[in-house]
This record gives C-alpha cells, sequence and structure tokens, in this order.
C-alpha cells in the first residue's frame, strides 16, 4: 500500500512540462517540492501553486551542481524523512547541437553533463530517501528522439531529426532507466522512461501539438502508479516506444 501522503520530487519544474507535473501532482494529493536552478524563479512558482491551494514548496537543485543536488537531498530528508516520487524531468537543448558530422563537441558536453550525468546525479542522490519509500517511483523524461530503433528507422518521422547530443543524451538517460530498473528489481522503486509528446514549451520554441499540461499527463500517471511491476518500460502518448 502506497503512502497517502506521497512526497513528491519534480526537478526544472520553473516553467514548462515541470511546472504542470508539480501542479498535477499536487492536484493528486501529492506534498510536492518543486525543483528549480534559480531559487528566485523556483520560489515565484511554487508560490503560484501555493496560490492555488495546493502543497507546493520550492527547493534549489540544479543538475551541474553536485553540491546543490545534495543539499537538496539533505533538505527532503530534514523536513520529509523520505521520498516517494522522483521525476527527472529538468533538461535542456543546445543551438550549437546537430547531425554527427558537425555538432559542437562543446554543446555535446554540456548535454550529456545535464541529460544524462546530472540526472544520474539526482537519481544517486535521492535513492537514499527513495527506498525508505513504501512506493518508490522514478519517471525520466526521456524523448522518441532517444529510441536506437526509431533514429536508424528511415521510415519514422523523427528518422531526420539529427541531433547527435540530445538524442544520445536521452538514448543514455534510457540506458538509466533499463539498468536501475534492473537492479531494482526486488524493491518497491519502480523506473520508467515516459516521453510526454510533442510539447508547446521553450524547449521546442513553443512549436508542439501539446499544451505542457497534456504533456504533464503520461509522467504524471507513471509517478502516480500503484503497481511497481510497471518497470523498466520506454511509453509515450501512443504506447510503448521501441529502445
Ligand atoms: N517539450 C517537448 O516536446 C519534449 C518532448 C520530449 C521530452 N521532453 C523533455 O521534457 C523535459 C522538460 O522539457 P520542457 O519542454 O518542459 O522544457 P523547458 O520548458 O525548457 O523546461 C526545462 C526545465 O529544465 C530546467 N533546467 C535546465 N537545465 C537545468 C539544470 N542544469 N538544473 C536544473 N534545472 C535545469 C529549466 O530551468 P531554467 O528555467 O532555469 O532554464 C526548466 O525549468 C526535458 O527533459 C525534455 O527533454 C520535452
Amino acid at each position: 500500500m502506497a503512502h497517502t501522503n506521497r512526497i513528491a520530487l519534480v526537478t526544472g519544474a520553473n516553467k514548462g512540462i515541470g511546472f504542470e507535473i508539480a501542479r498535477q501532482l499536487a492536484e493528486a494529493g501529492a506534498t510536492v517540492l518543486l525543483g528549480a536552478r534559480d531559487a528566485d524563479r523556483g520560489r515565484q512558482a511554487a508560490e503560484d501553486l501555493t496560490a492555488e491551494g495546493l502543497s507546493v514548496s520550492s527547493v534549489a537543485i540544479d543538475l551541474n551542481d553536485e553540491a546543490s543536488i545534495a543539499a537538496a537531498a539533505k533538505h527532503i530528508e530534514a523536513e520529509h524523512g523520505r521520498l516517494d516520487i522522483l521525476v527527472n524531468n529538468a533538461g535542456i537543448v543546445d543551438a550549437e547541437d546537430g547531425p554527427p558530422s558537425g555538432a559542437s563537441t562543446a554543446a555535446v558536453r554540456r548535454l550529456m553533463e545535464t541529460n544524462f550525468i546530472g540526472t544520474l546525479a539526482v537519481t544517486q542522490s535521492m535513492l537514499p530517501l527513495l527506498r525508505r519509500s513504501e512506493a518508490g517511483r522514478i519517471v525520466n523524461l526521456a524523448t522518441t528522439l532517444g529510441s536506437l530503433a526509431i533514429n536508424g528507422d528511415p521510415s519514422s518521422p523523427y528518422y531526420s531529426a539529427r541531433l547527435i547530443g540530445y538524442n544520445a543524451s536521452k538514448a543514455a538517460l534510457n540506458m538509466l532507466t533499463v539498468q536501475l530498473a534492473a537492479e531494482l528489481k526486488d524493491t518497491r522503486i519502480a523506473v520508467n522512461s515516459v516521453c510526454p509528446g510533442y510539447v508547446k514549451t521553450d524547449l521546442t520554441g513553443n512549436n508542439g501539438f501539446m499544451t505542457p499540461a497534456e504533456g504533464a499527463r503520461l509522467p504524471v500517471q507513471y509517478a502516480l502508479m500503484e503497481d511497481s511491476t510497471v518497470t523498466g518500460r520506454f511509453v509515450e502518448p501512443d504506447g510503448v516506444t521501441p529502445w
């Protein structure tokens, strides 16, 4: 049986899909820690949600700053003693990313550093708190663009999206999902990769077919999933995605 009052951390939640994930988790009754690398932006976003009567507070967490990650874990332990839900939402694209033949290697390094290594660092720091949960859930914000199978399929509409840095960083994130789900298979913690769909946010230059609230739905569904045997999956709104 899951804790009735779930404690959730959403990284990169001061705007975009993360903000809506924070809102929807709080609307479902969770106590939400809204993660933001900029403390002021985080505080403002949390205030916007508390003004709606939701249980949300901000926590400073920068994926590129291990000290801030450690401090966030310490804060959550002191305030709540455990974590039930970790939504690894924070992520970046980079204007200097591009096809393998020409992308800036500095950009690729930045993308790997944030989207993969930063997410791995957050996950490692929060794992001791998630192990104390009766039903720990980790949701990694993935993308169809991180699918090796789809990148290699000429019939896919994503075939020509050659962003070696972004796509590789999200493929690496999927490896985290696969390996961590296997490592934790005998625990009460489930780990899944969830693609939100193509969503209008700053990250997509406000292109996309879905609103951030619509994009938050599937990640929230997996964050609140009762069944801990649903783990090690890669899903998108249309169903299961090939790795
Ligand atoms: N939008 C889509 O269509 C789409 C599709 C598939 C997957 N996704 C994934 O969904 C997630 C959310 O994307 P979004 O579209 O909502 O993007 P967004 O509106 O640009 O929001 C990204 C969030 O991540 C934060 N962030 C960036 N670098 C960070 C760092 N080093 N430490 C902490 N936070 C950091 C940003 O903070 P600042 O405000 O400080 O920059 C912001 O809060 C990403 O992982 C993205 O790859 C999005």
